[in-house]
């Protein structure tokens, strides 16, 4: 009935000689302001919106299988990693889609900004009043109570229907995100210890203070991290920085003099996105991240890249900019390591942003980057410890629980090491269990029993996938010691790990690592950790998950053996590099590399080719 009475609406606009009115059809919609929202009042008609318009992109499901084909080890194709303009032509949008969403937008007076490499997103600047009448909107104030951060937003919008196949979804409208948590819990002043030669625990070769806190050459003996500055050309490693967090030299010439005396003198390079700051005095996270990847990836380039919030709309939309900013680089980094996640509760009823940016992390890893996030600080109850799921279901975090990602817990402890209880892990509510983890999840979910019975979604992709230690961690802000425990000290030291045999692979003429779970969850590839098996990550009002023998949601595989990785990865890293940014056109070539033919080419000196 509706449908008909538009219609002859519809015929009457024409029969008056006006323009024919778009039908509009409903895009999105929430059904009631989201929890920890409140409405505030009318937004100013003439406050400018920065709107963000995704374009549907042609071949998501071709980047899904092209990802999958050059990350998996048993893939004749593992480590060809696609180039710039291979990705690009799975995600740009038709041209049809592009010409019909700027005509619509130009028949309105509105000029588009491209803002991705791959022109699958617009960006426009209109004021309140323009954007309700386009979108059929009702853009209101409400704000984030906790913080007290107002947003404007929509409870629902449309487009018209010619869009509907093109016009994927225009961000922010209906998204209540709340801001963007950096995975530090806890820190408390502590003394900045010298490197010691002191007593060593029963673990071969730590130090017995690593019990109490941890410093670089804490992580370097427990998981035979070497201490050798890298030496591979093209080698790369990034660290995301969000909220006006910076990390300072002087802090880390500092943190190196005293506890990497052996590696004064490292050093980092800052980008600015978004307007975000690139110097000043350091903050405890950026600190915390820099130090443990600049401290433990000896001389591997390192960028910290600040990201701003130009458009005072929250850190969603610098999450979104990072990833185009890297997306547009012809060598973007080889790792990227991210310590700040949301509660994905926030998402569920509109995945679409947080399905975009999983599969520009998937865009990211096909090129050859690995992408680590940090798991969460609150156990089942999301991105920090939170008592608003006592008795309700766990809340998982994002973006770990996007297939297309390492996501890294923590533990805490050396005899024995065991679960941080404050490491997030668990199963999304949006992304369903990818392949590569069936037999690890299914193989826990039989152990677990009936434990937490609907609490979790059992088929959802399951988090985190690997930790390392994350508790005390020393850092130097402003000439203090601080110890900081979190996910978000695990995350960049795990990063390193990756930094470091990328190296080895780049020397010996091989692709970087890419992303990894496909091989992390490979058969035989879990003996390269080591099992956590004590612990778990209480929430919810319940004890959370237990760390089980073999794969689990709080600790994954367990904490990494530099040694074992590194023969597991020069064992089934096959591909030669000159392959790696040109994947499909160049031959396969299966060269024959025992791991010990590897190990003795380690010692040459390749360029690897990125281009
Ligand atoms: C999508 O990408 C795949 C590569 O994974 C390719 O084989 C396929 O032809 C592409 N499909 C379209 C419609 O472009
Ligand atoms: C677009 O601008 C033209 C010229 O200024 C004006 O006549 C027209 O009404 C505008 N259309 C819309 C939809 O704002
Ligand atoms: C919240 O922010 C508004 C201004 O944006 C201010 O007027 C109000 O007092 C603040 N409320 C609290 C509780 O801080
Ligand atoms: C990469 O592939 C393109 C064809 O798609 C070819 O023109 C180019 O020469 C190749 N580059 C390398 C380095 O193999």
């Amino acid at each position: 009935m509706v449908a008909a009475g538009l219609l002859v609406l519809s015929l009457f606009t024409l029969a008056l000689g006006k323009p024919l009115s778009e039908r509009l059809v409903v895009r999105s919609q929430v059904d009631s302001v989201p929890r920890g929202f409140s409405y505030v009042g009318k937004a100013s008609s003439e406050h400018m919106l920065n709107l963000r318009i995704a374009l549907v992109q042609n071949n998501v499901t071709g980047l899904e299988a092209a990802l999958y084909d050059v990350s998996d080890p048993k893939s004749a194709n593992y480590g060809h990693h696609l180039s710039k303009a291979e990705v690009e032509a799975m995600v740009a949008p038709a041209p049809e889609t592009v010409q019909k969403v700027k005509a619509w937008l130009g028949k309105n007076n509105i000029t588009a900004q491209t803002i991705s490499p791959a022109g699958d997103w617009l960006s426009i600047n209109v004021p309140v009043s323009k954007a309700n009448a386009l979108l059929n909107a009702d853009f209101n104030e409400y704000t984030y109570d906790k913080t007290n951060t107002t947003v404007i937003r929509t409870l629902a919008y449309s487009v018209p229907e010619t869009l509907k196949d093109h016009l994927a979804f225009v961000y922010p409208s209906v998204h209540f995100i709340p801001p963007v948590q950096k995975n530090t819990p806890s820190f408390q002043v502590v003394d900045l210890p010298r490197n010691s030669k002191r007593s060593r625990s029963k673990r071969a070769g730590v130090p017995a203070s690593c019990d109490k806190q941890i410093t670089p050459q804490c992580l370097q003996a427990l998981y035979n991290i070497p201490t050798a500055p890298a030496t591979a050309q093209g080698n790369s490693l990034a660290v995301s920085g969000f909220g006006g967090e910076i990390a300072n030299k002087g802090d880390l010439s500092e943190f190196l003099a005293a506890l990497r005396p052996d590696a004064p003198d490292g050093t980092f390079n800052a980008v600015s996105v978004d307007n975000g700051i690139t110097s000043g005095d350091g903050t405890t996270e950026a600190s915390l991240d820099i130090q443990y990847t600049v401290g433990l990836a000896t001389n591997v380039p390192t960028t910290f890249v600040s990201v701003g919030n130009k458009n005072q709309d929250g850190d969603l939309s610098g999450f979104l900019d990072i990833i185009n900013f890297l997306l547009a680089q012809d060598q973007p980094p080889l790792v990227l390591t991210t310590s700040f996640g949301f509660n994905e509760l926030a998402f569920v009823n509109q995945p679409d942003l947080a399905v975009n940016l999983c599969n520009a992390y998937g865009q990211l890893g096909a090129r050859g980057t690995s992408i680590l996030f940090a798991s969460g600080d609150g156990g089942v109850s999301g991105p920090q410890a939170s008592d608003a799921c006592d008795g309700q279901e766990f809340e998982p975090t994002f973006p770990s629980g996007c297939p297309f990602l390492t996501s890294v817990g923590s533990t805490q402890g050396i005899n024995p090491e065991v679960a941080a209880s404050f490491s997030s892990g668990g199963f999304s509510n949006i992304f369903a269990r990818p392949a590569y983890q069936d037999d690890a999840v299914t193989a826990y979910l039989d152990k677990l029993g009936t434990t937490n019975a609907g609490l979790f979604q059992a088929k959802g992709r399951a988090f985190p996938d690997v930790s390392t230690q994350g508790v005390q961690f020393v850092v130097d802000i402003g000439g203090q010691g601080q110890g900081v425990s979190g996910t978000s000290a695990s995350s960049p030291t795990f990063a390193s790990i990756v930094a470091l045999l990328n190296d080895q692979l780049l020397n010996a003429g091989k692709s970087p690592l890419g992303f990894l779970n496909p091989l992390i969850y490979s058969s035989g590839a879990a003996a390269a950790f080591n099992d956590i098996t004590e612990g778990s990550n209480p929430g919810c009002g319940t004890d959370g998950f237990p760390a089980l023998e073999g794969w689990d949601p709080v600790t994954g595989f367990g904490t990494p053996d530099f040694n074992k990785l590194l023969a597991l990865v020069t064992g089934s890293a096959t591909a030669s590099s000159g392959a790696a940014g040109n994947a499909t056109v160049t031959a396969t070539t299966a060269a024959s590399t025992s791991s010990a033919a590897a190990t003795k080419g380690g010692a040459k000196k390749h360029h690897h080719n990125n281009n």
